[in-house]
């Protein structure tokens, strides 16, 4: 019996992932880059060997489709395994607007392979996290990080890649709450409609590859306009392939619009702002730490709540 506590950071793409070519393995149709964000974390505990598999997520106990998730996703470190408990819980609110998957199956591969005494490297569990959500396999490190697409049918070669470090570039996400409402369809079933039914989702398969290599030279050179650019054409073409699913996917509340304005509005008063949304109604800007404020400010009335992120770090393991 042995166990292991890991905290992770989530992280958010600024040229995004969306659409699987091998939906069991989470095996992208795209490459993708991201920013790990600091200061909120999912911190999650793994007991290998209990009484019986047991969980419990932000102090309750699991549903049984949370369960299911999750002891499955045990099952790929070692199908043999004893039963395990879990204890996962995110200190940011569950409504934050930030991806809690990403950080939450990075923590969880990173203490469940560490409970079952096996000694991966980030890459192996970037590899092993990205089973359990996508955008796990980008929360294995700090700072900005490349998700290779890869090209193995066994997903050995879709893994995380470090860009740059946390310390690279003083930036800031800030993060407009726009809505808590629960989404009415999950990223799952959103990338596969759009894969089945969006007549866009061919140029946005095709487009990717390009963004990604602009986006990493930008980060490389500290160019703050070139990503912004080209991250939020990645937010606004993955988005034109849900609203043109049969039937339309629709994440957008009118104080989405209104972050939007708000943000173009910076611009044209000469602060280098960009945005970029998931699969959610919520606006995230990434800016030069030394704008946030300002920029804290024009999204303030247009949300529930306005979060100041900046880049974190890796997995710590205790
Ligand atoms: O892996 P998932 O299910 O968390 O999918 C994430 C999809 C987006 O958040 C919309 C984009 C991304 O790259 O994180």
């Amino acid at each position: 019996m042995a166990n292991a506590t890991a905290t992770v950071h989530p992280n958010i793409a600024l040229v995004k992932y969306w659409g699987k070519r091998n939906g069991p393995l989470n095996l992208p149709a795209v490459p993708s880059l991201s920013l790990t964000l600091d200061t909120f974390t999912t911190r999650t505990t793994v007991n290998w060997g209990s009484n019986a598999d047991r969980a419990e997520l932000d102090g309750r106990p699991a549903t049984a489709g949370e369960g299911k998730r999750i002891f499955e996703f045990l099952d790929l470190i070692d199908p043999a395994r004893p039963p395990c408990a879990v204890t996962t819980a995110n200190d940011f609110p569950t409504a934050a607007g930030l991806a809690s998957s990403s950080s939450g199956f990075a923590a969880l591969a990173v203490a469940g392979a560490a409970a079952a005494g096996k000694d991966l490297n980030a890459q192996a569990l970037s590899v092993l996290a990205r089973q359990g959500s996508g955008s796990a396999s980008r929360s294995l490190w700090g700072g900005f990080v490349e998700w290779k697409m890869g090209e193995r049918e066994d997903g050995l070669d879709s893994v995380g890649v470090p860009v740059a470090p946390q310390d690279h570039w003083d930036v800031a996400m800030v993060v407009a709450v726009v809505s808590d409402a629960k989404k009415a369809i999950g990223s799952r079933p959103a990338m596969r409609l759009s894969a089945e039914t969006s007549p866009y989702y061919d140029v946005w398969v095709k487009t990717a590859a390009a963004d990604v290599d602009v986006a990493r030279q930008a980060v490389l050179d500290r160019d703050l306009d070139t990503l912004g650019r080209v991250m939020e054409q990645s937010t606004h073409k993955m988005h034109a392939t849900m609203t043109t699913c049969t039937p339309p996917v629709f994440y957008a509340q009118p104080g989405t619009l209104a972050c939007i304005h708000a943000v173009m509005a910076l611009r044209d008063a000469g602060t280098s702002a960009w945005l970029t949304m998931d699969a959610g109604p919520n606006v995230k800007v990434l800016c030069a730490a030394a704008d946030a404020e300002r920029v804290q400010a024009a999204l303030a009335p247009h949300a529930a709540v306005v979060h100041r992120l900046g880049p974190g770090g890796a997995p710590v393991l205790s």
